[in-house]
């Protein structure tokens, strides 16, 4: 006890201490967390390919164990669906460093995806993979989705999806073309700028009826060029100035006849 006594101002006690008490609570969190739920549907071998390509094409900027860098974040918790949306629009692996990862032509295919996707879920729990029940637009109410667009989405989206630019060199992309799975992991999981909507902010059944708006969006307005999605009132004004025009060279034509 004495031998502890006179240590106890020793210059390197508080980073003992310190280092103790953070095992302490990291045995105690490994003791009583909960397993990941995921990891039980996916199979080892899954895991096992998954964990090789992580190391190939990933680890330089996540980390050997996906814990994170200074140039990426910790991927330890954010899903399943976090990686397949990444993986599956191109998004990750990143190329260079900008604003933003943009999407691009995915490098992985279905069967690489899935093994990232089961090998990140492993490392701890996070939003699954919906099913495709959960993303049927068939079986959502696309009045309902097109109130919940409006409110959480349209601002950085645009009012029909069709994408916008926000500060900083950093933009929203059209939801266009994304697949009904991406547009529910978009929600789950919130890539980049965007904020995560959970069950909490917009249930399951909100985001099918949002998916069940934006796949009428797809189908297309009711005729006529969309114009970039600006709606009425800039097909309204090319009316107006092919009209004009028009009536300008009529004028002019009758004109040039009586004299
Ligand atoms: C604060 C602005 C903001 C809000 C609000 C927002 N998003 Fe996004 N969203 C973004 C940005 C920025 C990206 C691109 C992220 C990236 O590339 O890393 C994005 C990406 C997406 C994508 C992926 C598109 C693709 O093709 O790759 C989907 C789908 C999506 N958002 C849907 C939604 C829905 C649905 C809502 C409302 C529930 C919503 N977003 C709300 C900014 C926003
Ligand atoms: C060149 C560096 C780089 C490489 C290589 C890379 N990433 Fe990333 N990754 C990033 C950066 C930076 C972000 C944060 C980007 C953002 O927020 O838009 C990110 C974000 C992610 C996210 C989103 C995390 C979240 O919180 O939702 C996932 C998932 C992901 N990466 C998976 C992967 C996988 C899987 C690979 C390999 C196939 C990979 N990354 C390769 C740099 C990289």
């Amino acid at each position: 006890m004495k031998a502890l006594a006179a240590r106890r101002h020793h210059r390197a006690a508080p980073v003992v201490l310190l280092l103790m008490a953070l095992l302490a609570v990291g045995g105690v969190y490994a003791a009583f967390a909960p397993s990941p739920a995921q990891a039980a549907t996916a199979s080892t071998a899954d895991i096992e390919t998954g964990k090789k390509l992580f190391q190939a094409n990933c680890a330089t900027c996540h980390g050997p164990s996906a814990e994170g860098t200074d140039i990426a974040p910790s991927l330890v918790g954010v899903g399943a669906a976090a990686v397949d949306f990444q993986v599956s629009t191109g998004r990750m692996p990143m190329a260079m460093d900008g604003p933003q990862a943009p999407a691009k032509p995915p490098q992985m295919n279905e069967e690489q995806t899935a093994a990232l996707a089961a090998y990140v879920a492993s490392l701890g729990a996070g939003p699954a993979i919906p099913t495709d029940d959960q993303v049927d637009p068939t079986q959502g109410d696309a009045a309902e989705g097109m109130a919940l667009f409006r409110t959480n989405c349209a601002m950085c989206h645009n009012a029909v999806g069709a994408g916008g630019a926000l500060s900083s060199g950093k933009a929203a992309p059209s939801l266009m073309n994304t697949s009904d799975r991406n547009i529910f992991q978009a929600m789950e999981t919130g890539p980049g700028p965007m904020p995560v909507f959970n069950d909490a902010v917009i249930t399951a059944e909100g985001k099918r009826d949002i998916i069940a708006f934006l796949t009428e969006q797809d189908k297309g307005s009711a005729g006529g060029n969309p114009l970039g999605g600006l709606g009425p009132v800039a097909e309204g004004l090319w009316a107006w100035v092919l009209g004009l025009a028009v009536m300008i060279g009529g004028a002019v034509w009758i004109g040039a006849k009586s004299s």
